[in-house]
């Protein structure tokens, strides 16, 4: 008997390793036909395209307003955002996708793990079977995880949506990932086009894993997630089928449902039924796909997928199309009226049209014509873009902020800043998010650190986690007055004032929440400044302020703290004059002269200001200290606020320029720490040169930028401008930078790092919005005032002239400005349709459109 079981143990060992050799035999890379090499040299990539401009892995193809890799193997992941923040995420350049609702960390729907290699599979992909004829070649438009190699393969990063176009072993294949505008549904639209030569069958299988909606809990338990995951299968009797999914707790109220618009042949809600053989041969060959017919498997438990498997029979030239939907709604009932709109592939085509009319619209905000190609394609189209993404997503959710636990949530001072880079383009839907900013102020005028978008529930950022540290930051609650202020001057909607906001009182219930006006949120977050100030009379540092990895012991005061305070209470004086009230505007007044004495007389260190003053008053960021002598917001913040003289603002600024400028980009601080340092805190666990230790904090780079646009040094604003331009590094210098081409990083390494130049977390960085800032409303010096659009150009010297398409409260404004002396800045005369106005301030005018000439020298 047990010699019969033996045998029979063997045989079927046996069976399983042939199936196992057939299955990795399928696995090979698979190369096409007359395949070329997909890994290209820089040379071949040139050749290939045929376009102009610069390139390396990929190019800039402006009038349709992508970014065109052709190189799948970038240094690192590269990606792209799809949706919104209510239903959307990441989709990374081999077809990994992070898709959730709503949050991030509490509603994810797809698993990926972002520090896994580029090859692993990630939240998605779709596999071709190509039958051949004894055998079939499995391969995947997204190279990974099937590796891959295609005759030709692009990769077309857009506007909110990515294209793949792969053409190799008889096939030319597009897919098009996008989210419809206002929709909970992922769409891939997938055509095949047979280019063989002959007939041939073509099995499209699609595929997602889902995560549980707790993103951490996926991470960290491997029991409690699984015994509660379900995937469930309905049939259709027009075959079309609807895998749905959903946790336990989540079956009445949050199902994830995947279906197509084309019948299936076979599906899978089963991973390990899937992938077949106990999951030895992974997801390059998953065993169902190798059989042709996938197993029909529903789960109670495990690792939930959604695969589906299409059949095309496609005679010569003949294209085969399914669209397949990704969504989440209360049940399948709720569903289906949006099930049944996107299996009309008519109603899919309309639906990205209309995406790409959404974009069109939303740019036309401001559209420039410069001397300079890349600061135009960067202002016209991938820097407002990039902000729009991270109004959005705050730092929420990129494949370096992950989104896990309470790590992050919608940044109170991030967000505030992410809202003044899309002011001009949406400012409605900036209030709506600064109104949920307001609410998590507190009643003392600080502001909680962070909330989550789904609860509103609010955390006090790191600060929570440090015992003997102050448990409020100094700046979160100063940014929104910058915020309001910003809203106020590009709408005019001085109502919005006194819109009633609940303070935030995690001890009482929000109905039982004390409300106060808009206005009054303003009123307290200059106060609680006003009251929070150290020895020397500057406000303290609170955890901390925006550097966010200096965090000295209760007591230290922040001149950047002093400087956004300033600027605050300049915006809050413009609000008061707008809403005539002298009384407030003439106690600003003086709480503004007061800081900008105590900053002169207390901060100048000789050659720059100094940064920090410790808890026992010692100065941080000076001359005196061994590192960290000189930090750039300590200059460019004395400058953008009015406190420093336009003799020091110079002096500042050369130092700068001397001290912390590098080729790519200006260094936060130097030296940098060379160990770790208690007193200190998060700035010395980086080694110097990186992210705040003296590395090149991109954020930090469009505040100096601003500083010299208001000396009047536009050569040096235009300098620092393309410095960090991510377009420029497309001309060969990828290998070097890593980082994707078409966003901004937040940080990249500093000179005191042997890795000097290399960048690192891309998209979701306060840098998009201040460049943004930067280049519209100080190097280009269009801005919205209470009077009117200011035109106040700093411009190189080298500009003869630039023009300017401006909406601004629904009147379009044509602004050509002429500089034939080749100063930076000086405005002589403004004519608005012909006629001389006074001044720099083009007044409020009713119409639809309006040339305005301005002539500098
Ligand atoms: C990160 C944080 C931001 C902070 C900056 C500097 O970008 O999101 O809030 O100001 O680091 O520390």
């Amino acid at each position: 008997m047990a010699a019969k079981r033996k045998a029979k143990a063997t045989k079927t060992k046996a069976a399983k390793a042939a199936k196992v050799k057939k299955a990795a035999k399928a696995r090979k890379p698979v190369r096409a036909a007359k395949a070329k090499k997909v890994v290209k040299t820089k040379k071949a990539v040139k050749a290939e395209t045929g376009k102009t401009g610069p390139r390396n892995y990929g190019y800039f193809d402006d009038a349709s307003k992508e970014y065109v890799l052709l190189n799948p193997a970038t240094p690192i992941k590269w990606c792209n955002y799809v949706g919104t923040l209510d239903f959307g995420g990441v989709i990374d350049t081999t077809g990994g996708t992070v898709l959730c609702k709503g949050d991030p960390a509490l509603n994810r729907i797809t698993k990926y793990i972002s520090q896994m290699p580029a090859s692993d599979f990630k939240g998605s992909t779709i596999y071709l079977r190509i039958k051949e004829k004894d055998s079939y070649r499995l391969v995947s438009p997204f190279v990974a995880p099937t590796c891959t190699l295609w005759d030709k393969w692009e990769c077309r990063i857009g506007l909110s949506y990515t294209r793949w176009i792969a053409q190799g072993f008889g096939v030319k294949v597009v897919i098009t990932v996008f989210v419809p505008a206002k929709s909970s549904t992922l769409i891939q639209d997938i055509s095949i086009q047979n280019i063989s030569g002959r007939n041939i069958e073509v099995d499209v299988v699609p595929v997602y894993e889902f995560s549980h909606f707790d993103a951490l809990k996926q991470l960290t338990n491997a029991d409690w997630v699984p015994q509660t995951m379900t995937v469930d299968a309905h049939k259709e009797k027009s075959g079309h089928v609807i895998l749905e999914q959903y946790a336990f707790m989540k079956k009445k109220y949050a199902v994830n449902y995947f279906t197509a618009s084309t019948p299936a042949d076979s599906f899978d809600g089963d991973r390990r039924a899937f992938l077949g053989l106990n999951e030895i041969t992974g997801w390059a060959c998953p065993y169902a796909v190798h059989k042709g017919k996938l197993t029909n498997s529903t789960a109670l438990r495990g690792d939930n997928i959604a695969a589906q498997l299409f059949k095309f029979k496609l005679a010569n030239r003949r294209t085969g199309r399914v669209a397949t939907q990704l969504g989440q709604q209360k049940s399948i009932d709720a569903a289906m009226p949006e099930i049944k709109k996107y299996r009309n592939l008519r109603n899919v085509d309309k639906a990205f049209a209309e995406l790409a009319d959404f974009w069109n619209n939303y740019l036309t905000a401001l559209q420039v014509k410069t001397p300079d190609a890349s600061f135009n394609s960067m202002v016209n189209i991938h820097n407002p873009r990039q902000c729009h993404t991270t109004k959005n997503w705050s730092r929420y959710l990129s494949l370096y902020q992950l989104g896990f636990g309470s790590d992050r949530g919608i940044g109170y001072r991030d967000s505030s800043q992410d809202l003044l880079g899309v002011m001009s383009h949406m400012p409605e839907e900036a209030r709506v998010l600064a109104e949920n900013l307001l609410s998590v102020q507190k009643e003392e005028g600080n502001a909680m650190h962070q909330y989550f978008p789904s609860t509103m529930e609010a955390n006090e950022g790191d600060s929570r986690e440090k015992e003997d540290r102050p448990k409020y930051y100094g700046d979160d609650h100063l940014w929104i007055v910058l915020t309001v202020a910003s809203y106020l001057k590009e709408t005019g909607n001085l109502k919005f004032l006194k819109k009633q906001i609940p303070f935030y009182n995690k001890k009482k219930e929000l109905k039982k929440r004390e409300l106060g006006t808009v206005l009054e949120h303003l009123k307290r977050s200059l106060a609680f400044s006003w009251r929070d100030r150290g020895r020397h009379g500057i406000p303290r540092l609170g955890f901390a302020d925006w550097n966010d990895t200096v965090n000295l012991p209760t007591g230290a005061e922040s001149l950047f703290n002093a400087n956004l305070f300033a600027k605050a209470l300049l915006e809050m004086i413009d609000i008061c004059e707008a809403i005539d009230d002298k009384k407030l505007a003439t106690q600003y007044k003086g709480w503004y002269e007061t800081i900008k004495e105590r900053v002169n007389k207390t901060a100048w260190d000789g050659k720059w200001y100094v940064r920090w003053f410790d808890e026992k008053g010692r100065a941080l960021g000076s001359n005196r200290s061994s590192v960290n002598k000189i930090d750039s917001l300590g200059q460019s913040w004395p400058i953008i606020s009015g406190v420093a003289s336009n003799e020091r603002a110079k002096v500042a600024l050369d130092s700068v320029h001397k001290l912390l400028n590098t080729k790519n980009g200006i260094k936060l601080s130097w030296p940098g720490y060379k160990g770790f340092d208690p007193h200190v805190g998060g700035v010395s666990t980086y080694p110097p040169g990186a992210k705040e230790n003296g590395g090149i904090f991109l954020h930090a780079n469009p505040w100096i930028m601003i500083a010299e646009t208001i000396v009047g040094n536009g050569n040096r604003a235009f300098q620092y401008y393309n410095q960090i331009n991510p377009a420029a590094k497309n001309n060969g210098l990828i290998d070097e930078y890593e980082s994707e081409p078409y966003c901004y990083p937040q940080n990249i390494l500093g000179d005191e790092h042997k890795l000097f130049g290399l960048a690192r977390n891309a998209w979701l960085s306060g840098t998009s919005s201040w460049t943004y800032q930067a280049a519209t409303q100080y190097i280009l010096g269009i801005k919205a005032t209470f009077k009117g659009l200011s035109i106040n150009p700093c411009i190189p010297k080298a500009w003869k002239e630039f023009s300017v398409i401006r909406k601004f409260r629904d009147v379009v404004y044509e602004i050509h400005v002429k500089n034939p002396k080749g100063v930076s800045k000086g405005v002589k005369t403004i004519t608005v349709d012909g006629r001389e106005i006074v001044g720099c301030i083009v007044p409020f005018l009713v119409g639809k459109k309006h040339v305005v000439e301005v002539l500098m020298g």
